[in-house]
Formats: C-alpha cells, structure tokens, sequence
C-alpha cells in the first residue's frame, strides 16, 4: 500500500501581538463616544421605533430589515455596523447589536449579519433571551487591530448591582459554530480551524466602584470575562500563557488570566481548557474569587456590576461561519 506524496502541510506559530485590542471585548458604547455618536445603551432605545413593547413589528422598525412571520415566530436580520435591537418582551428584557465597532472603511471580507428570532405574544420563557444567530466572514485585520467587533445581546433593567447583593448568577446556555450561513448542529473544530477561524465565545462584565462608570464599557475599571471558547490563539486572552488560579463549574475548569488592556482597564478572563456548547450552573462564584484576592488590581465585593453581555468576538476566518445562540438564559439573583 503505498500513499500518494501530498502536501506536507507544516504547522506555523503566527506572531500573536501583544496589547493592541487583543482580548478586549470593546463595546460599543466606546466606539460610537470616539466617533461623536450618543451612546446606544443609556436611556431610550426607540429612535427607530423598536423597543417600545407594543404593536406587531416588534423587531423591525428600521429600514431594510428583512422579517418573516410563521406562526407567531418571527425572524429578523440586521446587518448593521451597529444597532441595538431591544424585542419587546413580557418577560426579562434584553438588547442586541451586531456591534462591529472594528470595521472600518479597509475592512475586507463577506460581513456581518445577526438574525434575531422573537416571539409575536412577546412571551419568552423565565430570563430567556430570543435565540439568535451571527453569520459572518472577515479577512484578518492588520495585527495592530484583529479584531472586527463583538456581537452581542445584553441583559437590561437588573443591572448595576452592588456585587455583595447578588447571590447567584444562574446561567443556562447552549451555542454552536459551523461553517457556512446556517446554525450547526454541533461544533467541529477542527473543519473551523482549517478554515482559519480566529473568534471567541464569551459573557463580557463590566465592574466599577462607581455605579455610572460600571455601565461604561471605557470608563469602567474592571473588564470580568467568561469564556466558552477560544477558537485558536490568535483570539487569546489579556495574559495568555501566564495562567492564574482555577475553579471547576458545572464540571468545566476554567483558568484565570489577567492584563491591562491599552486603555489602562484591568481585564480579567476565565478561560475553559475546552470547548464548553453547554452550560448550565451558577457562574457568580467566578466574581467572589476574584474579590477573594483583595487588592486594588482586583473588584472588591462593594463595587457595581453594570453590565453583563454575552456574544462571540470576531476576528477572521476564510469562509462565512454561523454562531448560534440557541439557548440562553440568565438569571441575576440577590
Ligand atoms: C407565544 O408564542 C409562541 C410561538 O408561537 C408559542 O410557542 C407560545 O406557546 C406562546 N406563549 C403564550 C404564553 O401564548
Ligand atoms: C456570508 O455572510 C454575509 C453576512 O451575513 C452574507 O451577506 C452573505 O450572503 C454570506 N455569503 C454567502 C455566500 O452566503
Ligand atoms: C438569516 O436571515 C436571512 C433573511 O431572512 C436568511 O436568509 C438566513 O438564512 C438566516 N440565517 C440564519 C443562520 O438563520
């Protein structure tokens, strides 16, 4: 038996830059402050016409969005650079944006798009968000600025929170990535690697002594994340390779690295040894660790807990992949 000579394809350590933008899960809130606009996420959310929780087009409002009805279940696509979507909803109510604070006018590839499925009766289960969906395709940015932005849906109304009144943050989620324009079944990693796809899966926090501040994705001091995923280390945490204390959830183990990000914000990541598509259990004791530490390079239980959005940061990838957010459910208990 004898095999064809083939490609002898050679495994290449990439140069990853350290500092610039990579781990920092910007918000938009930072970017549109940078560029003149009022900030999205403070006060009324209605210019368009969405969010105001009644009438029938829930979710569109805004020009060209393409929204099909079945069933009293409807699906919406938005594809643009920055929008927040709020569903009206009977239940806990939630924010998206597609958030692609980093692309810029040299940015190449297919894009973004976010597709957004609500309910007509405006009634979702207990704390559950509308299931949701990313497709997209980068090509990679200049090393200096990987990263293309941060699509993600936020949890309104409950937040901030002093840290020593909440008593659990119950999380029930299930993703997946595939590639191509439609949600997977489940992940394959390796198809995605051979793709190139350079991403996150993260819940992204933001904590500060300040009550205003901590609803600031650039003026808040702490920056907590929690990873599911880290596609390949190009799309590294702040601190990579110096791993920090660890702590096993709902039988994931998640490590701790710490950096400054270039805007001098203390970034703080949870990262799982391996994918983790499912998870269901109280991911709180992750932030009373790092109170636990004391010290002024870590929160204290005193400081406010402003915001906590879950998404997936994007990079770059050769062909379109879809994250989807099949179930996700979060409930901030005192
Ligand atoms: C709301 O609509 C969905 C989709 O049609 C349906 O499955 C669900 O049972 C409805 N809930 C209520 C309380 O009417
Ligand atoms: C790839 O994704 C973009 C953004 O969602 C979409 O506009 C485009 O149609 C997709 N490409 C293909 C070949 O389907
Ligand atoms: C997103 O919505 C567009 C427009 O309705 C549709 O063509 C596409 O298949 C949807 N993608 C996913 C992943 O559901």
């Amino acid at each position: 038996m004898v095999f064809g000579i083939g490609l002898l394809v050679n495994a290449v350590l990439v140069a990853i830059p350290v500092g610039g933008s990579v781990g920092a899960l910007l918000g938009i809130d930072a970017h549109r402050a940078a560029t003149g606009q009022k900030p999205l996420f403070t006060g009324g959310n209605n210019d368009d016409g969405i969010g105001t929780g009644t009438g029938g087009d829930s979710t569109g409002g805004g020009g060209g969005h393409d929204t099909i009805t079945n069933n009293g279940v409807q699906h919406t696509q938005y594809c643009e650079l920055s929008y927040g979507i709020t569903p009206p909803s009977k239940t806990e109510q939630y924010t998206l944006n597609p958030n692609q604070w980093g692309v810029k006018e040299d940015t190449t590839g297919n894009g973004l798009c976010m597709n957004i499925t609500t309910l007509v009766n405006q009634t979702y289960a207990p704390q559950t968000a509308p299931e949701f969906s990313i497709t997209w395709q980068f090509d990679p940015g200049p090393q200096t600025a990987p990263v293309h932005g941060y699509p993600n849906i936020r949890v309104d109304d409950v937040l901030p929170k002093e840290m020593n009144k909440i008593s659990q943050v119950d999380l029930d989620l299930h993703w997946t990535y595939g590639l191509g324009d439609t949600p997977a079944e489940s992940t394959d990693v390796q198809t995605l690697k051979n793709e190139n796809l350079a991403t996150n899966v993260a819940i992204d926090m933001f904590l500060d002594a300040d009550a205003d501040k901590s609803k600031s994705a650039s003026e808040a001091k702490f920056e907590v994340m929690v990873w599911f995923w880290m596609s390949n280390e190009e799309a590294q945490p702040l601190g990579w390779g110096k791993p920090g204390i660890t702590r096993t959830l709902d039988g994931t183990t998640f490590t701790l690295y710490t950096g400054k990000n270039e805007q001098g914000q203390y970034v703080l990541s949870w990262v799982p040894e391996t994918i983790t598509e499912r998870f269901t259990g109280d991911i709180y004791p992750l932030i009373t660790d790092l109170y636990n530490f004391g010290g002024s390079d870590y929160p204290a239980k005193e400081d406010y807990l402003g915001s906590l959005s879950f998404g997936t940061e994007v990079y770059s990838v050769d062909k379109n992949v879809t994250f989807w957010a099949e179930q996700y459910k979060i409930d901030i208990k005192s």
